[in-house]
């Protein structure tokens, strides 16, 4: 992680011009660790160059997978067959990111050796037993630190598939068990008590793994292989949502955001800032990689407060931090509910968008699970990002309609999923500085 790095925001004219947000983070760590226990060469195009990315791939080959970088954003990872990782002594670094870390909890939990999965200072307060409890029903043997990272795999346990009831929506979880299934003897089932995003099905499909799969239920058998193939990520919905959400609020813009993963379990801030009143159309909708992909093109709407409808929450968990900020300068009042998962994310999200909103002169009330967020103007102030890289960029875009600066301390974090969000963000009009 790069040294502590402010930002400063301020009022700025209209938004204008195309831009292409990087690659989808889920996308393509899971196109990483599927392609490493494949069998053959794959080619993954859109690779996300941030730190939580690399972070999966450092751990890939420091378990023996040779992965080239031809140009940024390509990876051709030599895949090593389903059994062919080696393992290492050393710590297994995952960084900030909960998709690496839970994600490869499933995939060690099947290995023939021990290893030892750490993260960062944030990924060490966050919750690991919502993997480590199913993934011992399988058979698992792992050790945490009161249910806190470091995770502690041990090697050589014999797997057996499960039917298990998620308690929350995960799809963390979800893929972590399905992971696990891959060396377990038997069917993995998973159900969900809301469908969350499908990419690990459908990519195990994409690589020849027979599955079968709905909203909100998938189940494998173990015991088959994974053959190569090629994977085109998509641009990340959860980062063209600062984008929506600033050209919403900013008077007179309009900005296309291009090729962005539209994947019906990611899109529900779509909905809902369209329910605020929010002017977005999606234009050239196509396939790409197997994912729906369109040209998101937003125009300046005055937005309304609204109740936010439970259903759409699992659709846009990432987004809350992006909703919050339109909902401060929305006029009337919204209300969330249904969010707890927010309290366990890279920062307690509903806590931190609560104090850096009231800082900027925001009425909010915050709920277990939600907020009351009262509508109006923005002023100036310092706010804390928390190290969490959606708080530091959401308040970027709050600074954009507030009537003083908004400093935003200790943007280092952005780099995890969005590098290079200061260029692409002042070359469409954001008057959003590094401050040194
Ligand atoms: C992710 C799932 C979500 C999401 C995270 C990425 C994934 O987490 O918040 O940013 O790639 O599976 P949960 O599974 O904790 O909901």
């Amino acid at each position: 992680m790069s040294g502590r790095l402010d930002w400063s925001s301020r009022a700025s004219g209209p938004l204008l011009g195309s831009v292409r947000v990087p690659g989808d983070k889920s996308v393509s760590h899971r196109a990483l660790m599927l392609a490493a226990i494949a069998e053959g060469e794959s080619r993954i195009r859109g690779f996300l160059e941030g730190e939580d990315t690399r972070a999966t791939a450092a751990v890939l080959a420091q378990l023996g997978v040779r992965i080239d970088t031809p140009s940024p954003g390509e990876r051709v990872v030599h895949g090593t067959g389903l059994h062919g990782l080696r393992g290492t002594a050393q710590a297994l670094d995952c960084g900030n990111a909960g998709t690496g870390m839970r994600l490869l909890a499933g995939l060690l939990a099947g290995q023939a050796f021990d290893s030892t999965l750490v993260g960062d200072a944030s990924l060490s307060k966050r919750p690991m037993r919502r993997v480590t409890d199913p993934l011992a029903l399988m058979g698992a043997h792992i050790d945490t630190r009161d249910g806190l990272p470091p995770l502690r795999v041990r090697g050589g346990q014999p797997l057996h598939g499960i039917r298990y009831e998620l308690p929350v929506a995960s799809a963390q979880v979800k893929s972590a068990l399905l992971l696990a299934g891959l060396y377990a003897a038997g069917d993995t089932e998973v159900i969900e008590p809301h469908p969350t995003r499908d990419y690990t099905e459908r990519m195990l499909a994409a690589f020849g793994w027979p599955i079968v799969f709905a909203p909100g239920w998938a189940k494998l058998s173990g015991g088959h292989a994974l053959r190569a193939t090629d994977v085109e990520v998509p641009a990340d919905f959860s980062s063209a949502a600062f984008f929506l959400v600033a050209a919403s609020i900013v008077p007179g813009s309009e900005l296309r955001l291009q090729a962005v993963g539209l994947n019906p379990r990611r899109t529900g801030l779509l909905e809902a800032l369209r329910l605020m009143g929010a002017d977005i159309t999606i234009e050239n909708e196509r396939e790409a990689g197997g994912e729906p992909v369109g040209d998101l093109v937003v125009r300046h709407a005055p937005l309304h407060g609204v109740e936010l409808p439970e259903a759409l929450v699992p659709d846009m968990i990432d987004e809350f931090p992006a909703l919050f900020i339109a909902a401060a300068v929305a006029s009337g009042r919204t209300l969330i509910r249904g969010a707890a998962e927010l309290r366990v994310k890279e920062s307690d999200r509903i806590a931190t968008m609560a104090a850096g909103l009231r800082t900027l002169g925001t009425a909010i009330e915050e709920t277990p699970d939600g907020a009351i967020i009262h509508g109006g103007s923005l002023g100036g102030g310092t706010v804390a990002s928390h190290l969490d890289h959606r708080i530091a960029m959401s308040f970027a875009v709050a600074g954009l309609v507030a009537t003083a600066p908004v400093r935003i301390d200790d943007c280092s974090h952005v780099a995890t999923s969005f590098p290079g969000f200061l260029e692409l963000t002042s070359g469409c009009g954001f008057a959003l500085q590094a401050i040194t």
